[in-house]
């Protein structure tokens, strides 16, 4: 239950964006634990995982012991994750009040699978109208990295992470492209510099809306 003193307000929806690398976990659990002290009821998700559902399939996609998934069926997946996340996490946690926030969410497959994979805006977005049916981040951070960090960084731990840099370039631009699109919702945080300073940068944007 919130606290009286703080004002009941809508729930809002937040995601995380970004090229592997970014140190997107490190600011999410910054912020949440920061949403938390503020006395605000936070609902973590996460893409591809979050709900128990949604981590099964994680692990399909990420095996790097299958390498013969076909661009149709990764992309498939990554929405029926998604589509239990919303129906299990972010609708309810909405309708509560809750701050819900999510790593990753369908930008990241506009990113890398309409982007990078070739397969094309218009059909992630018609997936997106079946599994999320309106469900949208009203706030997305992209914490943005050059290529170079990003190789550096990654770990080699799954497919995707195995991509080559042509890849993560595709990724990269699809994300600043979205930025340029949708500048109220999609913020390119420069996560370029210390942990501290990333999470000032990522407060900067959450707090007019908390
Ligand atoms: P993570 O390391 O941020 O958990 O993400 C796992 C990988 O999955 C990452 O390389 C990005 C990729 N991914 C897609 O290709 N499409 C998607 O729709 C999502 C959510 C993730």
């Amino acid at each position: 239950m919130r606290p009286s003193n703080v004002p009941d307000t809508r729930g809002l929806f937040i995601s995380f964006e970004g090229i592997d690398g970014g140190g997107k976990s490190t600011q999410m659990v910054r912020l949440v634990a920061r949403l938390r002290e503020l006395g605000r009821h936070v609902v973590e998700s996460a893409e591809p995982g979050g709900s128990r559902i949604s981590r099964r399939i994680r692990e399909v996609l990420l095996d790097p012991a299958t390498p013969e998934l076909s661009p149709t069926t990764e992309i498939l997946l990554y929405f029926a994750a998604r589509a239990q996340n919303v129906d299990e996490l972010i609708r309810p946690g909405v309708a509560s009040g809750a701050i819900i926030i999510s790593d990753r969410f369908t930008d990241s497959t506009l990113a890398y699978q309409g982007s990078g994979r070739g397969l094309g805006e218009e059909l992630v977005r018609q997936l997106d109208r079946i599994a999320c049916r309106g469900v949208k981040p009203d706030l997305t951070l992209c914490l943005d990295i050059d290529l170079a960090t990003s190789a550096a960084r990654a770990k080699k731990r799954d497919r995707l992470e195995e991509e080559p840099d042509q890849f993560r370039a595709l990724v990269r631009d699809a994300y600043h492209r979205m930025a340029a699109a949708e500048p109220d919702r999609f913020r390119l945080i420069d996560a370029s510099g210390t942990p501290d300073e990333v999470e000032q940068l990522v407060w900067e944007a959450v707090a007019p809306h908390v």
